[in-house]
């Protein structure tokens, strides 16, 4: 296949209150994380226990803040957008200039990344390749950053799951009790894992379940790769005719 993905990101940081309004430091560390992550790079990638240790991915997707906004004039790659929205929800006003938030970027050429507080305990949510372009994208809470306030979530973490919903992973159980993740190497698992499961933990008679998998719910320090088979899951869609071929 071919080499590195790399896909421009645009931030849409929507905010009411200073603490909303993230850095440009703080955003640059999580898309530093997210580069790490998917390369690969990340400092914990050594504690992938050994049954594993031949199935954790780089997946040569990188990640980078775009330098030219649609009209081809030089940007940050971040936008700063007030809202009198104290918190939203995964109804996708946060992408709706009319709603209080703002409008995505063309999904063809950008990853849109909004920044925003959300409520009901929601870390992120991300929209599968093939819906609509208007709503394409990550949605991240903005404590979730990497040393937010969003404690065990603090790591970038969240951003690293969501993207990789956009890039069409499912939740490694599949949603279902021992379900299908579409992914042959991630073993199939009763449920989602939370906290920091010792390796291993054993359900639907496998060898013990992949808790440290970005794909499970565990904590940020507590999930740390990709398999092979999901980063060829991502990178199909990169090929001709894929679903995000464009980028
Ligand atoms: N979609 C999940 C949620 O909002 C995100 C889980 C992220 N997990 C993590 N360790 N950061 O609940
Ligand atoms: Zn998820
Ligand atoms: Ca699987």
């Amino acid at each position: 296949t071919a080499g590195v993905v790399s896909i421009p990101v645009v931030v849409h940081v929507v905010y009411k209150t200073a603490a909303e309004n993230v850095s440009a430091t703080q955003i640059q560390a999580q898309i530093d994380v997210l580069n790490k992550d998917f390369a690969k790079m990340n400092a914990d990638a050594s504690l992938v226990p050994a049954a594993f240790a031949g199935l954790a991915a780089n997946t040569n997707i990188q990640f980078v803040l775009a330098k030219r906004d649609p009209n081809g004039n030089a940007t940050t790659g971040i936008i700063r957008k007030l809202t009198k929205t104290t918190s939203f929800s995964s109804n996708d006003a946060v992408k709706n200039a009319k709603r209080g938030g703002d409008n995505a970027w063309p999904a063809s050429s950008y990853l849109n990344l909004w920044v925003c507080n959300l409520g009901q305990g929601l870390l992120g949510y991300a929209q599968f390749p093939g819906g609509a372009a208007s709503t394409d994208g990550v949605v991240i809470l903005y404590s979730s950053l990497p040393g937010g306030t969003s404690r065990p979530y603090d790591k970038g973490r969240t951003a690293t799951h969501e993207v990789g919903h956009w890039l069409n992973l499912r939740h490694i159980w599949g949603d279902a009790s021992c379900g299908n993740d579409l992914v042959s190497d991630t073993p199939t698992q009763q449920a989602a894992n939370y906290g920091c499961p010792s390796y291993p933990k054993v359900s639907c008679s496998n060898q013990g379940d992949m808790s440290m998998n970005y794909m499970d719910y565990t904590d940020d320090a507590c999930m740390y790769m990709f398999s092979t088979g999901q980063s060829t899951r991502m990178n199909a869609l990169f090929a001709a005719g894929g679903a995000r071929a464009s980028l």
